[in-house]
């Protein structure tokens, strides 16, 4: 067997961890998913879900992909055929390589926005808030710019040259970092951007929260916060709003889809996972709650009052931090530089996103396919710059792609590996698992919450949606959402394709 890769330092290890969680989804899809889903109403599910799905998901990711990895796997199939001696465990393994890939797919474009906007507001050239007129007049110049740059049009979109460029070149330089490998290539770049990253946020808050009432009396960031931070109970029975929680929970901290696995897959047997995923949840919820939460909403209410914030949120799963900011920087002395700041820093969360979200497919293909690595980072760049195609030209596919991979298909594969560790691998052993170089002891009561709470509360949120709204949202059809279950159906039946012919090959060579 080959010699696995290493992380280089533990320092190094958590950065890249928490860099591998900390991304869009902190600074761009929380924002949306907690407007679109009644602000105050969302954060109820939410803080349940972190502390019910996700710390204890965290721990058996980080066992599962170590325990996959000192024998020689760093990718679901594999992990899943050691758990589970049935000849089905590879195949429902597929999940956790192709969630992450199609998310990669429109992920790589959203992070090329940010590289567009940092250059626009260096010189100059984002919308400004001119006259002091209506919250509707006030926003339309900043949506306008936003759809200018991705292209309009009902079916087809007709992104400018420059988008399109940007895009292949944060592609090209995501490939470039995965093919340098895990401790010179990724670990050095979350050295580099998560402190930058903290820093620039720190620095936004700042000025959000002091914004004030620039434009309309009823827009304060206040305003904002209350929408967020005010609980609201009415819509709780809604179970949409409970797996969007759970999916938002797990797509920021990178659970549920085997890109945490594969990171945690090159770990040496008695390096501690207890302490150091417990760190990377909380930097990650810090980043989310805490600085995620008080830049792009905050800022949309300011200038664009709350009735505005949810519909802007409705019109893109990533579209709030594109449309509010720039409206914010237009505002303030050095404008462009904070709005270059700012674009900057999602850029760093991104990238490092980007690199760990490609990893799994990556790995999988070095491992079970013997691919060099070279050659692995090119297939799959290759893949991700034809298939980035869907969401760059095609109306809607963004959004349908983030649902399926981003919140559907994660809350489901979250639900397997934790029922696959904790019975039928054995509560026992994968207790011990998680604790094996544990530098701190995990409290006995989460060993109650992995073994029942925790897989009964995503077969409840699971089937429960599946019976209220699912029948109802698979019937819905139109061009997009057709094209991108299409493609993922697509990405599956490959997938499965190539973990056939891995295993098949393995067993007449043995
Ligand atoms: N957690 C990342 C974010 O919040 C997204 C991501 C998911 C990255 C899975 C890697 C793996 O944006």
């Amino acid at each position: 067997m080959r010699e696995r890769e290493r992380w280089g330092t533990r320092i190094g290890l958590v950065l890249a961890a928490s860099g591998n969680a900390v991304g869009l989804g902190n600074f761009l899809r929380f924002p949306v998913q907690a407007a679109k889903h009644d602000g105050g109403a969302f954060m109820i599910p939410y803080f349940l879900a972190f502390f019910l799905l996700g710390i204890p998901l965290m721990w058996v990711e980080w066992a599962i992909g170590r325990y996959g990895g000192i024998r020689g796997h760093g990718t679901s199939p594999g992990t899943f055929q050691l758990l589970w001696k049935n000849r089905s465990a590879k195949y429902l393994g597929i999940i956790g390589i192709v969630c992450p890939l199609v998310i990669i797919v429109y992920y790589t474009y959203i992070t090329s926005w940010t590289v567009g906007y940092a250059v626009f507001s260096l010189c100059n050239k984002l919308p400004k808030v001119h006259t002091i007129g209506t919250l509707e007049e006030t926003l339309q110049p900043f949506s306008h710019f936003l759809q200018r740059y991705t292209g309009t049009g009902d079916f087809f979109l007709t992104p400018s040259l420059y988008a399109y460029g940007i895009y292949v070149f944060t592609l090209l330089l995501s490939m470039l970092i995965l093919a340098r490998g895990i401790a010179r290539g990724i670990e050095l770049l979350a050295k580099i951007a998560m402190p930058l990253l903290f820093l620039f946020a720190v620095f936004l808050v700042i000025r959000v929260l002091t914004l004030g009432s620039p434009v309309h009396p009823e827009g304060n960031p206040l305003k904002g916060l209350a929408f967020l931070w005010e609980p609201r109970f009415s819509k709780l029975l809604d179970l949409n709003i409970w797996l969007a929680a759970a999916g938002q929970m797990f797509f920021t901290l990178s659970l549920g889809m085997g890109a945490l696995l594969t990171y945690a897959s090159y770990l040496r047997e008695r390096d501690d996972i207890v302490l150091s995923g417990l760190t990377t949840a909380t930097t990650n919820e810090f980043a989310e709650v805490v600085l995620g939460s008080s830049i792009a909403i905050p800022a949309a209410v300011v200038f664009f009052g709350v009735a505005n914030t949810e519909i802007i949120a409705r019109e893109g799963a990533y579209h709030l931090g594109f449309v509010s900011m720039p409206a914010v920087f237009s505002f303030i002395p050095l404008g462009n530089i904070f709005g270059f700041l700012w674009f900057a820093l999602l850029f760093f969360a991104g990238i490092t996103s980007i690199v760990a979200l490609t990893q799994p497919a990556v790995a999988f293909l070095e491992e079970e396919c013997c691919m060099e690595k070279g050659k692995a980072v090119c297939c799959v760049g290759s893949f991700l710059f034809f298939s980035g195609h869907i969401p760059i030209l095609l109306q809607g596919t963004l959004d349908e792609l983030d649902f399926w991979a981003g919140t559907f298909f994660i809350t489901f594969f979250a639900a397997a590996e934790i029922i696959l560790f904790f019975w039928i691998f054995g509560s026992k052993k994968a207790w011990d698992e998680m604790h094996r170089g544990a530098d701190i002891p995990i409290p006995r009561i989460f060993f109650f919450l992995c073994r029942y709470v925790t897989p009964t509360i995503l077969i409840i949120i699971f089937g429960g949606w599946m019976i209220q709204h699912g029948w109802q949202e698979m019937l819905e059809t139109s061009f997009p959402k057709w094209i991108a279950r299409m493609y993922l159906l697509m990405t599956f039946f490959l997938a499965g394709f190539l973990v056939h012919k891995a295993w098949k090959k393995r067993e007449t060579s043995l």
